[in-house]
Parts: C-alpha cells; sequence; structure tokens
C-alpha cells in the first residue's frame, strides 16, 4: 500500500494538530457542568465523517450523544464495526499537572493532555486511516461501521441500550478496538482478554451525629472503625477475596498460557520502579503480570469519613464510606458477586452500625478466541506498522461494552491498543506517544486492506 503509506506520512503533522484540537475540547462525561462540550466533542467526530462525504449520525441517548457513520457497502467483503469513546476521566487533581489537561503540548515525543491515550488519541488513528482510504482509493477494500461513544467512563448506558434494540444497524464480522496498550515501547500487542469489574459504594452508619470520643469512645462502635474492619476483612493474608464462591467460576490458567506470559520481556524491577513502590504484593501463587492480567482483585478507590480538617478534631464520627472494586476474570458473573458481598458484608458487620450498600456498576471479563482470522490479520496489519509482529497479551482494566458487542452481535473485539502502560491514563500527565499515533495509522489502514482477503 504504497500510496496509502505516503499519503499518511505526508499528512502527518496535520494530524497530529487535528489530535490537539480533538484534545482542546474537555469532554469529561462525569461533569454535569460540561455536557456543551461533550456535545462539541460528539460534532467534532462527526465533521471528521463529514470531511470524507460520509453522513454521520448524532445519536442522542439519556446521557451523552453517540455518533455513528459507515462507508459504502462493498458487496462479499466483511464488515468490521470500530468502536471508540471521546470522553475522557475527570483531570483532577489539577496542580500535579505539568501543563494544563486541556491544553495539549508536546514533551519527549509525546502528546500530554487528558484523553490523549484514553481514548482520543487512539480512537483518531481509525478516523486517519479511514481518510487515508478514502483520499487515496475513493473508497475502502471492506465494509466498517464506526461507533463513537461518550460514556465509556461512566459506565457505556446509552450505547448499551442502544446496541439492544439496534443490534441489525450495528451488525458485523469483527469490533476493533484501541483502546488499551501495547506491551511495553516496540512490543506491540494483540490483547486477548480484559478484566471485568463489579463497582459498589459502601456506607457504615452508626450513632445519630459526631460524638465527643473520649466520653464515648470504647463504648459505642465507630463507624470509621467498622468500616476499616469491614473492608481488611474482605481480603485475607493470602491477597484472596473472602466473598463466599467467588473462584468458583474462575477459569484457571493453563499451563500454556502462563508459559506464554513468562516469556514475555516483563521485568519487575522496572515495573516497581517506575511507579515507585518497592516490592510487589497480590495473591500467593502468581507472577505480577498473572496478577494484573489473569486474576481477580479488590481495591478500595475512595475512602471518607470523620474529621479531614486541619490538626487534630477528637470526633466519633456518625458515618464513615468508601468507593470499592472487584476486578473480575471469566467466567465470573458481577451480579453473582453482588449477592456473594451481602452474606460477606453481614459476617463483617459489627454491631452498632449498619451498612448500605450501592451497587454501581458491574460487566464480566472477556476472552478472544486466539484462532480467528482477524486476529491473523491484525497481527500482519501491525507486523506492516510497527516493523515486529506483536505479542499476545491480556490487560487488567476493563471495556465493558465488549461483552455486550459479543452477547447482542455474535462479534469478537479486535483488541489493538496503541498506548503504553505508563501512559498515565486516568491519572495527571496522561500521554500518548506521537510516533505510536501515526504507527497506528498506519496499522488502522492496512488492517482494512488484511481483513478485505
Ligand atoms: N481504556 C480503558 C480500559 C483499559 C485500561 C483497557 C487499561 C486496557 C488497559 C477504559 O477507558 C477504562 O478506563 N475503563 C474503565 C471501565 C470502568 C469505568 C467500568 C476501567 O477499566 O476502569
Ligand atoms: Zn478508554
Amino acid at each position: 500500500m504504497p500510496n496509502i503509506d505516503q499519503y499518511i506520512e505526508a499528512n502527518a503533522a496535520r494530524f497530529e494538530e487535528e489530535l490537539c484540537e480533538f484534545l482542546r475540547i474537555p469532554s469529561v462525561s462525569a461533569d454535569p457542568a460540561l455536557r456543551d462540550d461533550m456535545q462539541r466533542a460528539a460534532e467534532w467526530v462527526a465533521d471528521q465523517f463529514r470531511r470524507l462525504k460520509l453522513t454521520p449520525e448524532i445519536i442522542p441517548t439519556a446521557g451523552h450523544p453517540m455518533v455513528y457513520a459507515e462507508t459504502p457497502v462493498v458487496a462479499g467483503a466483511p464488515t468490521a464495526l470500530v468502536y471508540g469513546h471521546y470522553d475522557v476521566q475527570p483531570s483532577d487533581p489539577l496542580e500535579k499537572w505539568t501543563t494544563p489537561p486541556f491544553e495539549p503540548t508536546r514533551r519527549d515525543g509525546n502528546i500530554v493532555a487528558r484523553g490523549a491515550t484514553d481514548d482520543k488519541g487512539q480512537l483518531l488513528t481509525h478516523l486517519k486511516g479511514l481518510e487515508a482510504w478514502m483520499n487515496v482509493e475513493g473508497r475502502l477494500p471492506i465494509n466498517l461501521k464506526f461507533i463513537i461513544e461518550g460514556e465509556e467512563e461512566v459506565g457505556s448506558h446509552g450505547l448499551e441500550k442502544f446496541i439492544v434494540e439496534h443490534s441489525d444497524k450495528l451488525a458485523c464480522d469483527c469490533v476493533v478496538i484501541s483502546d488499551g496498550s501495547q506491551f511495553a515501547p516496540g512490543v506491540p500487542a494483540v490483547t486477548y482478554g480484559l478484566r471485568g469489574i463489579a463497582y459498589y459504594e459502601l456506607h457504615v452508619i452508626g450513632p445519630n451525629r459526631d460524638l465527643h470520643s473520649g466520653s464515648f469512645g470504647g463504648s459505642v462502635t465507630n463507624p470509621a472503625n467498622a468500616l476499616a474492619g469491614i473492608l481488611n476483612g474482605l481480603i485475607d493474608k493470602d491477597g484472596r477475596v473472602t466473598i463466599p464462591g467467588f473462584y468458583d467460576d474462575v477459569v484457571p490458567l493453563s499451563d500454556r498460557e502462563r508459559k506464554e506470559m513468562a516469556a514475555l520481556p516483563f521485568d519487575e524491577k522496572e515495573f516497581f520502579a517506575q511507579i515507585g513502590v518497592d516490592g510487589a504484593i497480590g495473591e500467593a501463587g502468581y507472577t505480577v503480570l498473572e496478577r494484573r492480567w489473569t486474576r481477580p482483585t479488590f481495591d478500595v478507590c475512595g475512602i471518607w469519613g470523620g474529621y479531614q480538617g486541619e490538626g487534630a478534631k477528637t470526633v466519633l464520627p456518625s458515618r464513615a464510606a468508601a468507593k470499592f472494586s472487584f476486578r473480575l476474570v471469566p467466567n465470573q458473573d458481577p451480579a453473582e458477586v453482588s449477592v456473594g458481598l451481602k452474606t460477606r458484608l453481614a459476617e463483617l458487620c459489627p454491631p452498632g452500625v449498619k451498612t448500605e450498600l450501592i451497587d454501581l456498576h458491574g460487566a464480566p471479563g472477556v476472552l478472544v478466541p486466539l484462532d480467528s482470522p482477524y486476529i491473523e490479520a491484525a497481527a500482519r496489519a501491525i507486523e506492516h506498522a510497527f516493523g515486529r509482529r506483536p505479542v499476545f497479551t491480556r490487560e487488567g482494566g476493563s471495556i465493558p461494552i465488549v461483552t455486550t458487542f459479543h452477547q447482542q452481535l455474535g462479534a469478537d473485539a479486535l483488541l489493538i491498543g496503541w498506548g503504553q502502560d505508563d501512559d498515565n491514563t486516568h491519572s495527571p500527565n496522561e500521554k500518548f506517544s506521537l510516533a505510536d499515533f501515526h504507527r497506528g495509522i498506519k496499522a488502522s489502514a492496512k488492517l482494512w486492506e488484511e481483513l478485505s482477503k
């Protein structure tokens, strides 16, 4: 595809400018004050299709709009559905950013901004791969459908409903998603597994008002102490979750998979040094990669209650609360985790307080078969653009909608992330390598040719 690659090289600077334009829109789906910016981001995506003379639809949802577009029909050719999300995570804590989150800046070969890697930069590679074909050849060798949503970071509720109600419109042979990572710099990957999630908020409620901790301490259950005990009781000393039945449906790792993971060039020391911690913890009997990719976990994401101001205040708080999640693996069912969690909470809750559990969201984990022709097509496209065959990885993060695509459309996902583990996803100074941005565009364009074979 010399002409298409040349087009991509010749337009590289403009692609970067457009990426910056996209990144300047603060499309934080969780922030109700930024609704107009969400609409603006959807319009920006739709405009990318309009420039190629396609007719995108902006589809409203109860939350933020989605953008849908399709290319002219190529009879007899396969259909790929490209999924991505234009929404981003909140940018706090703002003071930790070297440059403002919505003022994209080039630094050390990266573009630094909220959404750079998750997922604006990655999703744009597919829009530019499409552009290259349309402007060089005037047509694509396969059928492409695009669904770009604005609610991935808050649960994909609108898209979920849309897929169920409009499975005909989205019918496809495979779903292409770039919303994850390569294995390491210079080591591209095809991802065949994602973890699922079950996310909760727990309130521990005690006396009817805050109390003097001297007058009352020791005679009344302290909700903050109780919360600490409950959370601590959800995991044992071997790092295993103590919910009854939690591991019953976990698909065990095969010897072959363990061997393949062990053969990946992963440097544990370097991994921990990079994040500034001095060693590994986790479930006994598993390596760090196995723990991150293939084993379920429990993590507190936020915790509050009692006095948080300056200095000391001797108070026994009337309530305390936490947000926490379990990352799940195939074939754990988030609904069953919720049932087991309630049983375990009843065991762990001490007398003198009561608990209120809010089930925030859940999604099962994903495993895609490695023997599909689509995987091989992706491997060839990646080799063309990155100069080396991809390794096969699983990832610890979740893309809940992948399961819905599978269940409703019968289509497996082709997970080809262009990011890196240290991209600061959901964290200050999020970045995306510009070299990978351009390689991702080339791989995307090549993929359409490979899928047509
Ligand atoms: N892009 C991530 C998912 C991801 C992260 C894939 C790391 C592979 C590696 C996505 O935008 C995300 O953050 N998803 C959430 C889902 C949650 C809100 C249900 C996640 O994993 O926390
Ligand atoms: Zn994402």
